[in-house]
């Protein structure tokens, strides 16, 4: 492979940090100049591995700030962005400006310091699958579909590949997007529902389950993901949009996978909390068409049970990386979201 200088941002993220050990581990002529404004959900130890890596530049710096972006997009082939908030919950409150500004303002700061100083590089965007919204069952739509987004998170990356793709046609830039199913593995923060329930089973406390647990998501181990990431870099075609998902069969519902879980722990089911009305506009299902990704040779490789298991001996086996995450900032999100007057179903 060439050598390349890949500006990645939200490298200390959970998808963003797999994707940086991933790219130094497998490209040995890959240089990583990784951006992260550290935070809540940014981690240095999730790229504690390759800190001492030749090939390894790290920077704090926001990616809304163009004059901040500058030397580091002026020495790059390739930028993928990752950087962004991603937790619906914290997205329906009054924190949605933040959404807006990262997420929104961010992508357009990035792609306007390439289109400045480094207009040549090759940018990917790493959207999401909820920008379709609900999507009714056996339906799975294709990257031509209407965009339906239902959370101010997922509206705010729905604008986001918006901009970038109108790059691409104004600006004539080498842009390409990615949507990609719900994620999990090690090094995912404990608010998203797989860690949160894992490192709540593991610390004795109960379950969120909300609204009844009938909702659908398709889980897509992380490595899985940033293989297709890869992929697209080298086979993508600019201008275009790539669902990335498993597309697992048979779906499998939240109360499945909190079940699957518990039996990997051994715990029973009464630890389960069942909640009504934390999640306002709650998506009931989400599935893509990966036809076209398929196309270009993508297939995810890791079984869904057992990277259950795998992730859940992961948190088990490091409690060190997430007890630490689970005060503070956490602990008055954690109030805020739990602890509010919710209804909670006793039936
Ligand atoms: O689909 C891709 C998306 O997946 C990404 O774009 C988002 O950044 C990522 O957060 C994720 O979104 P979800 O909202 O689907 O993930 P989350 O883990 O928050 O929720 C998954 C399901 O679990 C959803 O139906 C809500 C439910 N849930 C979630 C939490 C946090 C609970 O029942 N209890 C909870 O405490």
């Amino acid at each position: 492979m060439a050598d390349r200088r890949v500006l990645v941002t939200g490298g200390c993220g959970f998808i963003g940090s797999c994707f940086v050990r991933m790219l130094l581990d497998r490209d040995p002529g890959a240089e990583v100049m990784n951006l992260d404004l550290l935070t809540y959900a940014g981690n240095p130890a999730n790229v504690a591995s390759v800190e001492r890596s030749s090939r390894y530049t790290f920077a704090r710096v926001d990616v809304r700030e163009i004059a901040s972006l500058k030397p580091w997009v002026e020495q790059c082939d390739v930028i993928v962005h990752f950087a962004a908030e991603s937790h619906v919950d914290r997205s329906t409150s009054e924190n949605a400006g933040s959404f807006v500004e990262t997420n929104v303002g961010g992508t357009f700061a990035i792609l306007e310091a390439m289109r400045r100083y480094q207009p040549e590089a090759r940018f990917l965007q790493v959207g999401t699958d909820e920008v379709y919204g609900d999507v009714e069952a056996p339906q799975a739509p294709d990257e031509m579909a209407l965009l339906r987004p239902s959370s101010p998170y997922s509206a705010s990356k729905a604008a986001a590949d918006h901009i970038a793709l109108s790059f691409e046609r104004t600006h004539g830039l080498d842009v390409l997007v990615s949507r990609c199913t719900n994620n999990y593995g090690p090094y995912q923060y404990p608010e998203k529902m797989i860690p949160l329930f894992i490192t709540n089973a593991l610390e004795g406390l109960p379950l969120p389950l909300y609204d009844g647990g009938t909702q659908i998501r398709d889980w897509l181990r992380v490595e899985d993901h940033c293989e297709a990431i890869l992929l697209l870099l080298d086979s993508g075609a600019s201008g275009e949009v790539y669902n990335v998902g498993a597309n697992q069969e048979p779906e499998k519902t939240n109360a499945e996978v909190t079940q699957m879980i518990l039996d990997c722990l051994g715990h029973s089911e009464s630890v389960v909390e069942p909640r009504l009305g934390l999640r306002p506009g709650h998506d009931q299902r989400y599935a893509v068409s990966t036809e076209k990704i398929r196309a270009l040779g993508w297939k995810p490789r890791r079984d869904f049970s057992e990277g259950i298991e795998e992730t859940v001996r992961w948190y088990s086996d490091h409690r060190t990386w997430w007890m630490p995450l689970k005060s503070g900032e956490y602990r008055a999100f954690y109030d805020a979201q739990y602890g509010r007057a919710a209804e909670i179903d006793k039936v």
